[in-house]
């Protein structure tokens, strides 16, 4: 009796593992088959652009398919297709988002893209896609960079002490928030950066102000100087310059000399007048 339970229990412990090897052979799960991508687009210029969504997905998914977009740190999704029903847009991609675009044309992929029509800096950002049914669930992310080009970025020199230069950079109306880099422009390819600059930056209006400002001695400038500006935006290839030139005072005559020469000469003309 005993011998025999025990031998049944064997074949269902052997037929369970047999029923779940085929089982897991088969369930080969979602599968995302793209690559993360940053996609980069200048503010009203693009009539629309695609995030799209690529998986591949096994039968038993098929039956509970669930597609979320979500931005950036926002917990609530922006978009959901629930597959058999309508694609929805939320929040910030409210009225954003033609949800007619068929993905591609197979029953389970149709909605999983999201067609963003005129993109502007706000919807900048982190989208994450989630892919999920009962069974799995996979994320794929992909970084949009909607830019606004600046409005403005000026280099100059202010002379606020005697032997030093203060060079000064501004940028104003730039999306998103900018990089600046103040270096000495040399015939060859190697640039004098200068480090330690003052920065601040400001945001308004859905546009970032920088400016940036840095104090140099004139005794570390050897002749004329072009100090180049670099406004870059981080994650792209984009960089904005401007330069200003820049001659030190003559090296080796000292400013304060010439200044008390010229108060010496000053005086002697006033004592000639009188
Ligand atoms: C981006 O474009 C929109 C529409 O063209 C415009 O209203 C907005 O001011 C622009 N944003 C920036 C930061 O330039
Ligand atoms: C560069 O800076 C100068 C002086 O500040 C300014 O007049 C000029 O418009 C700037 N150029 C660009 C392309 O921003
Ligand atoms: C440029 O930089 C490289 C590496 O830092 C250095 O070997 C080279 O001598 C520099 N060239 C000039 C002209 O300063």
């Amino acid at each position: 009796m005993f011998k025999l339970s025990r031998k049944s229990f064997n074949l269902a412990l052997c037929l369970a593992w047999v029923c779940l090897t085929i089982m897991t052979g088969q369930t080969t799960s979602i599968e995302i088959v793209g690559d993360e991508v940053i996609q980069v687009v200048e503010n009203g210029t693009e009539e629309y652009l695609v995030l799209d969504c690529p998986y591949e997905l096994s039968d038993q998914d098929k039956t509970s398919l669930v597609i979320k977009w979500y931005h950036t740190n926002n917990p609530v999704n922006v978009y959901q297709w629930i597959h058999g029903n309508k694609p929805q847009a939320i929040g910030i991609l409210e009225d954003r988002l033609d949800l007619e675009y068929v993905a591609k044309d197979e029953e389970y992929h149709r909605h999983r893209a999201l067609y963003v029509i005129k993109p502007t800096t706000e919807l900048s950002g982190e989208y994450t896609c989630s892919v999920s049914s009962f069974e799995d669930e996979k994320t794929y992310i992909q970084k949009l960079i909607v830019y606004s080009k600046p409005s403005e970025v000026s280099v100059w020199t202010d002379k606020r002490e005697e032997d030093t230069v203060t060079v000064i950079c501004k940028v104003d109306g730039i999306y998103p928030e900018p990089e600046l880099m103040l270096h000495i422009a040399s015939d060859s390819d190697n640039k004098t950066i200068l480090a330690g600059a003052k920065e601040v930056k400001t945001w308004s209006h859905g546009s970032y102000m920088a400016t940036i400002e840095l104090e140099i001695d004139e005794d570390d400038l050897d002749g004329p100087v072009e100090f180049v500006c670099e406004v870059a935006i981080p994650d792209t290839d984009l960089v904005f310059p401007n330069a200003t030139k820049y001659e030190p005072m003559m090296s080796g005559v000292p400013r304060t000399y010439s200044t008390s020469a010229t108060i010496l000469g000053l005086a002697a003309l006033l004592l000639c007048l009188l």
